[in-house]
């Protein structure tokens, strides 16, 4: 799909549709919405005095022109209340509408850029999150059906602006927008690719690709490096499957001359967790293919970082392995040495995360990172705790987490934070090593989460927990059900204010 904008009055554009907007309550339709519905003889307002249009969120009315105006039809597309009216809205209500103009076999369409005329909103944000809301709105996994179904896809989406001095801040905004929505779509991908597919093989040529679509430099450490390194806890973790392990290094340099001006992020790279030895019930465990997305979110990041270019320096790093039961799998009661010399006692081998991303961070550490950042599905606790509405968020060092919320405010992901007291350290004591992998039932995301902590050194270090958002079962707004891409924005925009907080 190709998302252009251009200058123009819209409701002279020769196109399939043009979409105009509503606020709920707005009984007289104002800018680009009332003179469309002028050259419409006040169809819109028509409606709006019948109660058929309320402008309500995502209310979509198609009304067809008859040859009264250039385009077939009009589209009012509702923003719901204007005191509640954001980026996220509309991305929200573009989503909705890509798949329904798709739904009735239109493949181009105009609209206006929503809300930067009346809703006070900056032109470069209203059109990025157009771009986003419609290519993630779009978006569909199905390259498994041998069927494909007879719909048509949407090739065109032109944003018509009246104002010509408008328009290289709407050009910044939808590129903006397609790099971010073209990693989300990245990171989605490797998430709803099944195990026998998305192994930590091919997650590694994933990386090579987004190293060679944005420019960054990659390395794959392979099992006999990571053996090397000492990195135990991964290692005991891969050992109960065929696939080899792989630890993926992305690196981009975007403050060569301030070497510690610097980010790692850090995703755990599950391709499928069964729970090893410790192993999970059966109902739903085709879920934990998506036990990746946390890696996924790191190489899709690093693609977006490598295209936007802050100044800063971002290394990303996935801990990539299969969690299986085979025959030389490790056992409840195993005890492994973290690459930092750390032991750990093997209480339950389900609680594998903490296990990988122990020697993941403990390797950002090591090369020189000043600030860490990790993004796993760590604990179904979490689905508990918050549901599928917000990611977790956790830290030591209340600047960085403060940094990474309003990154998250900023791209539309919402994170709540956790407490990290360190009196829950008390329930992962162990007799006989360093540490336990679990700390019991009691705030199981938080124990899973100081369990990471304690192999970041002296970083700062903030976690964010996505096993409730990683994948949606429903499909709405631009949320397509399957894997959602989380974090992919957050982390791309968390580079960007770190670079500009450093300046
Ligand atoms: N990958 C799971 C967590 C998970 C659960 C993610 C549901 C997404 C949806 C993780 O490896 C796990 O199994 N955690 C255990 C930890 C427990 C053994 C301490 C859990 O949450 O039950
Ligand atoms: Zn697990
Ligand atoms: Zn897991």
């Amino acid at each position: 799909m190709k998302i252009e904008v251009v200058s123009g009055d819209i409701s002279t554009r020769d196109t399939d549709a043009v979409v105009v907007n509503l606020f709920e309550g707005v009984t007289r339709p104002g800018g680009a919405t009332g003179s469309v519905d002028n050259a419409m003889g006040g169809a819109i307002s028509k409606l709006i005095a019948d109660g058929e249009i309320k402008g309500k969120k995502g209310e979509i009315t198609i009304i067809h022109t008859l040859g009264k105006i250039a385009p077939a039809r009009v589209v009012v597309a509702g923003l719901g209340k204007a005191s509640d009216f954001d980026a996220e809205v509309i991305r929200s209500v573009s989503g909705e509408l890509a798949r329904r103009l798709r739904k009735i076999g239109l493949t181009k369409f105009s609209t206006i850029a929503h809300g930067a005329g009346i809703g006070n909103m900056e032109p470069v944000d209203s059109a990025q999150a157009i771009a986003e809301g419609t290519l993630l709105g779009s978006y569909e996994f199905n390259k498994y059906k041998s069927k494909q179904d007879d719909q048509t896809a949407v090739e065109a989406v032109e944003i018509v602006e009246f104002d010509d001095t408008k328009m290289g801040e709407l050009r910044r905004g939808v590129d903006k927008g397609t790099v971010l929505a073209d990693a989300v779509v990245f990171s989605r991908n490797m998430v709803n690719e099944p195990a026998n597919y998305m192994t930590p093989t091919r997650m590694a040529e994933r990386a090579l690709k987004a190293a060679v679509d944005s420019d960054l430099d990659v390395e794959i450490l392979d099992r006999p490096r990571l053996q090397e390194l000492g990195m135990g806890a991964f290692l005991g973790v891969a050992q109960g499957s065929k696939e080899p392990p792989k630890l993926i290094v992305l690196d981009y340099r975007g403050d060569p001359e301030n070497a510690d001006n610097n980010l790692a992020i850090v995703g755990k790279g599950i391709t499928f967790d069964s729970g090893g030895i410790s192993i999970k019930p059966s109902e739903r465990m085709w879920e934990m293919k998506g036990d990746m997305a946390g890696g996924a979110a790191v190489i899709s990041a690093m693609k977006a970082i490598g295209q936007i270019k802050p100044k800063i320096n971002v290394t990303g790093i996935v801990a990539a392995t299969e969690n299986m039961p085979g025959g030389s799998a490790q056992r409840p009661g195993d005890i492994v040495k973290t690459m930092n010399g750390k032991t750990i006692e093997i209480d339950n081998t389900d609680a594998e995360g903490r296990l990988v991303l122990a020697d993941a961070v403990a390797y950002a550490h090591s090369l020189g990172n000043r600030r860490i950042v990790d993004v796993a599905t760590l604990t179904g606790a979490m689905v508990t705790a918050l549901g599928h509405i917000c990611s977790g968020i956790f830290g030591s060092d209340q600047k960085l987490v403060d940094q990474v919320n309003e990154a998250g405010d900023l791209a539309g992901e919402r994170l709540w934070q956790l407490p990290t007291y360190p009196e829950y350290k008390e329930q992962y004591r162990s007799d006989v090593a360093d540490m336990k992998n679990v700390g019991g039932r009691p705030a199981g995301s938080i124990t899973g989460a100081l369990i990471i902590g304690e192999f970041v050194g002296d970083a700062a270090w903030t976690h964010i927990d996505i096993a409730g958002t990683s994948m949606s079962s429903k499909t709405d707004g631009y949320v397509v059900s399957g894997g959602t891409g989380v974090a992919v924005r957050t982390l791309a925009k968390l580079a960007e204010v770190l670079a500009e907080s450093a300046s």
